[in-house]
């Protein structure tokens, strides 16, 4: 290379005597003057390599200068450093990132608590929780460091099932308040930090709601919304299916002439997700609620979503025995083919919401399959496709059981054990379908259980009252835990103080088991202190 540059500069003449070099690649004597001396030439040639280098050279002198060993090997040298510093810096970054602490989201720094709407605090004196009642006792929140908050049902309903039977979809029960009232709750809950996660109840609808009685009226847009069947108003049903709650799950409609579906109470008609409007239809008021702003869902019963379109009996456990309730294997009616599609499009729609930043859209399943443990972690999703931020763990449910260390043990490595790589866990003792954790353990364990809830890894949820070890009232219904929240030892133990009138009974330990007394000493204290010192390390680590 140095060569071929020489011979290109053979024309050049410098005045190495007076090191005055002539900067163009013309020679000094004569603009167009070209050597046609060969001795000549390679006097300049020698005279080049003897000009050391220097700022303003001309490039091809330059060039020349640069292939000689001493800058060439030098620049080798640097330019291999400067890979090998490159490399150095990209792995450092790739390991420190991956040592580092994951950033968390809003849903796994802080337990969910769950608010029973109807039971939590009555503002109106009417003896029924309100969402104005929830507003007041914010404080409540974040005394005990908690930044989430599941607010059950408010949907306008008849309240066959505590507002699991839903009316309208987009309406306030008057119980509970109004839209109004919603939204103020909603904005001071956002002001302050907290998150509200609302149920989402798609598996059916009150038998109450419009759609319903389009459906029953064969209108042509609403008749397949629901599942019906041909039946001729008494026995034999079109199949052996029976309802979560007994006895059989169909139930003749006198004006449509056939039976209907309902995997729950017969006011609780199947919602047909086969069709696909009744698919945009919930979609739809997923939007509604994101739009208002609210920061998750709470997806209740989704196994029942979908029903084999076949109709064809369920296999009996007992042969024997006439099914009622639990006695089917359950193998058309619950974890369906397309499931998991249909929450996977829900969640979807959400993910549009979760962009800004702070935003991000919560979503858990319900799913009481856990004894089939692969069931239940399918709601996690796939690495390519999410689904449930997780579903709900309803294994320590089991712990009053046996309170032993290996029981407990066994009961969360089984959750452990079996999660999907990457994926959250969770942990609940309690909630409205189920007695309360004092109760069924009894009072003594109040304490490490909620100690065991706080410290495992993952998420909380815990049920009102359980920071204070409330217990069941009698109640020959389902609502032996779903008792006014005992908040102090005053008239109605503070749930209301307007009246006397309490929807269920208040518990009578109250005056001993309450906000006010434990907020000084005792379970509520626990709480606060435990979720005070997890900020700084579970959550971080
Ligand atoms: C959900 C609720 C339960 C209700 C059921 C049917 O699972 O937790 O209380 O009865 O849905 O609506």
């Amino acid at each position: 290379q140095g060569e071929d540059v020489l011979a290109g500069l053979s024309h050049i003449s410098v005045n190495t005597a007076a090191r005055n070099v002539n900067l163009y690649p013309f020679p000094s004597k004569a603009p167009n003057h070209v050597s046609e001396d060969p001795e000549e030439k390679l006097d300049s040639d020698a005279e080049y390599t003897q000009i050391q280098p220097y700022a303003g050279m001309p490039k091809e002198v330059l060039l020349l200068h640069s292939s000689k060993a001493r800058y060439r090997v030098t620049r080798e040298i640097l330019f291999w450093l400067m890979v090998a510093c490159t490399l150095a810096l990209v792995a450092l970054t790739v390991t420190v990132i991956a040592l580092s602490p994951r950033c968390m989201n809003w849903w796994q720094v802080s337990p969910v608590y769950q608010v029973y709407l109807r039971s939590f605090s009555d503002s109106d004196g009417d003896g029924v929780g309100d969402l104005k009642g929830i507003q007041k006792q914010l404080d409540h929140f974040q005394y005990l460091n908690i930044k989430s908050v599941w607010v059950g049902p408010f949907y306008r309903s008849p309240m066959r099932d505590s507002g699991y039977d839903v009316e309208d979809f987009r309406a306030i029960d008057p119980l509970f308040g109004t839209m109004n009232d919603f939204e103020e709750l909603l904005a001071k809950m956002h002001s302050v930090g907290l998150k509200l996660i609302m149920d989402f109840i798609p598996n059916h609808t009150s038998d109450r709601h419009r759609w319903f009685n389009l459906s029953r009226a064969t209108d042509p847009h609403y008749k397949d919304y629901y599942v019906w069947s041909d039946c001729d108003g008494s026995s034999p049903r079109p199949n052996n299916w029976v309802s979560v709650f007994g006895r059989s799950a169909w139930t003749y409609d006198e004006v449509r002439g056939q039976c209907y579906l309902h995997q729950f109470l017969k006011e609780q008609p199947e919602l047909n997700f086969r069709n696909p409007h009744v698919r945009k239809e919930m979609t739809d008021i997923i939007h509604f609620w994101l739009a208002k702003g609210v920061d998750g869902f709470r997806m209740g019963a989704v196994k029942h979503l979908l029903e084999a379109a076949h109709l064809r009996d369920e296999p009996q456990v007992d042969p024997n025995k006439a099914p009622v309730s639990w006695d089917l294997y359950h193998d058309y009616t619950i974890s369906q083919l397309g499931l998991h599609d249909l929450l996977r499009d829900w969640r979807a729609e959400m993910e549009a919401y979760s962009r800004e930043p702070g935003k991000y859209r919560f979503m858990v399943t319900e799913s009481y399959d856990y004894e089939e443990v692969d069931k239940t972690m399918m709601y996690y999703g796939t690495s390519l496709v999410k689904e449930s931020d997780f579903p709900f763990n309803f294994y320590l449910l089991d712990l009053p059981q046996n309170t032993s260390g290996l029981w407990v043990q066994h009961l969360v490595q089984l959750w452990m054990d079996n999660m999907p790589k990457g994926q959250w866990a969770n942990w609940l003792v309690g909630n409205h379908d189920k007695p309360r954790i004092a109760s069924s353990a009894g009072q003594t364990y109040i304490r490490v259980i909620n100690m065991l809830l706080l410290t495992l890894p993952g998420t909380p949820t815990t049920y009102y009252g359980e920071e204070i070890g409330m217990e069941n009232v009698n109640s020959a219904s389902r609502d032996p835990q779903r008792s006014p929240m005992q908040w102090s030892g005053d008239m109605n133990a503070g749930f209301n103080n307007k009246t006397n009138v309490t929807w269920l009974p208040v518990h009578p330990d109250y005056r001993s088991i309450n906000v006010e007394v434990q907020n000084s000493f005792n379970a509520v204290q626990l709480w606060r202190n435990i979720l005070i010192e997890l900020c700084g390390y579970k959550y971080t680590h």
